[in-house]
């Protein structure tokens, strides 16, 4: 089945931890996003240090599975890329990527919002030691799941406007 129709979010995650090779693919699956211009606006920032994510999970109210998880990858994106005005939307297209190769190779994994939030944004950016170029996007956290969840039905028809 497509991961399209198969991934959810997963915060809860089996005391194990995930192979570097992994993350490298699940990477590997955020930097072969389309981007505005090609022009690639991503940096992302990796650790399975217990401590930064413990300091990452007070960043946002909505993170506390974050103390519980064997990884994180923070996104951000250089402020002076090509057109920064899409920027943005370029680092969701990698999330949404490194989420679905996540499911694909059968991890857990959810995204935390971090911007547009501009305290969120500078909490990652601080705990990170982010250069002054960059902009702190979004947090996706990985683990092995330790929860079962089926994804819901979200076709509509009404949604559909044919002109
Ligand atoms: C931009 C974005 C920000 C999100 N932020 C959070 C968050 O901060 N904490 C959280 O637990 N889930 C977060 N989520 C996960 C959503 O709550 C989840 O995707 C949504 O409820 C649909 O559920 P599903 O992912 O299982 O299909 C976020 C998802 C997106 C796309």
């Amino acid at each position: 089945m497509s991961p399209i129709y198969h991934r959810v979010s997963i915060r809860k995650y089996l005391d194990k931890p995930v192979d570097d090779e992994l993350i490298k693919e699940v990477l590997r699956a955020g930097m072969q996003a389309p981007s505005a211009s090609n022009q690639q606006p991503w940096e992302f920032y990796v650790t399975h240090d217990h401590e930064k994510m413990t300091a990452l999970s007070e960043v946002s109210p909505y993170a506390k599975m974050l103390k519980n998880a064997p990884c994180a990858i923070v996104s951000a994106y250089r402020k002076n890329c090509r057109l920064p005005d899409y920027a943005e939307i370029d680092l969701s297209i990698a999330m949404e990527n490194m989420w679905l190769r996540c499911d694909e190779l059968g991890l857990g994994a959810v995204w935390l919002g971090i911007a547009p939030i501009e305290e969120r944004m500078k909490g990652c950016e601080e705990i990170c030691e982010m250069d002054e170029n960059l902009c702190a996007f979004g947090i996706l956290v990985i683990g092995w799941p330790a929860e079962e969840k089926k994804q819901q039905d979200r076709f509509e028809e009404s949604r559909i406007h044919i002109f």
